[in-house]
């Protein structure tokens, strides 16, 4: 069995992403979508609403599930036995950060880190900006699956009557 993992803080899961997971879900048996937490990001959604999207949105996908952890990247790995990691690189600008997880993570347990290459069509879409577009008001209907949108927009609605 070749399992791999897909992690991230998928706040929210964009249409990017989900490029990254189709892929991947070729290349593998299966492929856990895991969110993870980034003690240097602030989060929109809880980790339990960005596991209900994503549980949404991954359904066309036999062989990919939908995951979540609070720990090391590698103790997940180690506990699930996972080979692999997946990660997407949209830009150079990815690389450096990357790397060196990819690194520290091998360095950690011996698990190896597979780089995808984003679709170039994707290469500029991050959550962040998705967030920051949404807070303003704008369209962020071509970015996200219709799941995301829909959750977004009425999160952005009890912010702002807040
Ligand atoms: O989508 P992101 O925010 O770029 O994903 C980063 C994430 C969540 C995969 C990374 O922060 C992570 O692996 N967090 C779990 C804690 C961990 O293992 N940290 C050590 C990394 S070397």
């Amino acid at each position: 069995m070749r399992r791999a993992v897909y992690p991230g803080s998928y706040d929210p899961v964009t249409n990017g992403h989900l490029d990254i997971i189709e892929r991947a879900a070729g290349q593998f048996d299966e492929v856990v979508v895991a969110v993870l937490i980034n003690k240097s990001k602030k989060s929109l959604f809880t980790v339990e609403e960005r596991l209900e999207t994503l549980r949404e949105v991954v359904t066309a996908w036999p062989n990919v599930r939908v995951d979540s952890w609070h720990g090391l990247l590698v103790d997940y790995c180690r506990t699930h036995e996972i080979q692999a990691i997946v990660k997407g690189l949209r830009a150079v600008s990815d690389f450096d950060y990357e790397l060196q997880m990819a690194q520290m993570n091998q360095r950690l347990s011996g698990v190896e880190t597979l780089f995808m290459a984003a679709n170039p069509v994707y290469s500029f879409l991050a959550s962040s900006l998705v967030k920051e577009i949404a807070t303003y008001g704008g369209d962020v209907s071509a970015l996200v699956p219709a799941a995301v949108e829909h959750r977004i927009v009425a999160r952005m609605a009890e912010l702002n009557s807040a």
